[in-house]
């Protein structure tokens, strides 16, 4: 069984995930008022893989026979800059939460709780990818600058991303 203290961190972690999609589901709104669906279609995929997130949480803790507390998910920001100042905040709010799962993850080996290092090991290597991935966006973004051309273009390669695999995603995880 999990301890109090791991429970209670990792509902916090699940209240962190839901801010995550609330965020990047407003930042989905702000895109689709510039008609930039492609980077609208992008946020929108990563709200769902955030919701994934809370919901592999969620998962975990019901089977360690824990009891999952849902707390209220704060309001994200509504208004922002620009969609340079859009990706730079998503890629700050990726290392925050990087820097929550490894505190997790820290705590986890503190109580040697060995399941929960397992799973929060998907969670270690997942935030690696999430960062690389809008770290490169924003680079390429730092690159064409206010070259409305370019931000079409990258409108165009964002538009094109698949959402993944529930079932790939679970494989990884177990
Ligand atoms: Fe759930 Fe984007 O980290």
């Amino acid at each position: 069984m999990l301890s109090d203290r791991l429970q209670d961190a990792i509902n916090q972690q699940i209240n962190s995930e839901m801010y995550s999609a609330h965020l990047y589901l407003s930042m989905a709104a702000y895109f689709e008022t510039l008609s930039l669906t492609g980077f609208a279609h992008w946020m929108r995929l990563q709200f769902e893989e955030e919701t994934a997130h809370a919901l592999k949480l969620f998962d975990y803790v019901n089977d360690r026979d824990g009891r999952v507390t849902l707390q209220a998910i704060e309001q994200p920001p509504i208004e922002f800059e620009s969609p340079h100042t859009v990706m730079r905040m998503a890629l700050e709010h990726e290392r925050l939460v990087t820097d929550m799962i490894n505190n997790l993850y820290a705590l986890a080996v503190a109580e040697r709780d060995y399941p929960s290092h397992v799973l929060l090991e998907w969670f270690v290597t997942e935030q690696v990818e999430e960062e690389k991935t809008i770290r490169d966006i924003v680079d390429h973004m730092d690159i064409i600058g206010n070259d409305g051309t370019g931000l079409l273009i990258m409108d165009q390669r964002l538009g094109d991303r698949v959402a993944e695999e529930a079932g790939a995603e679970d494989a990884a995880a177990e």
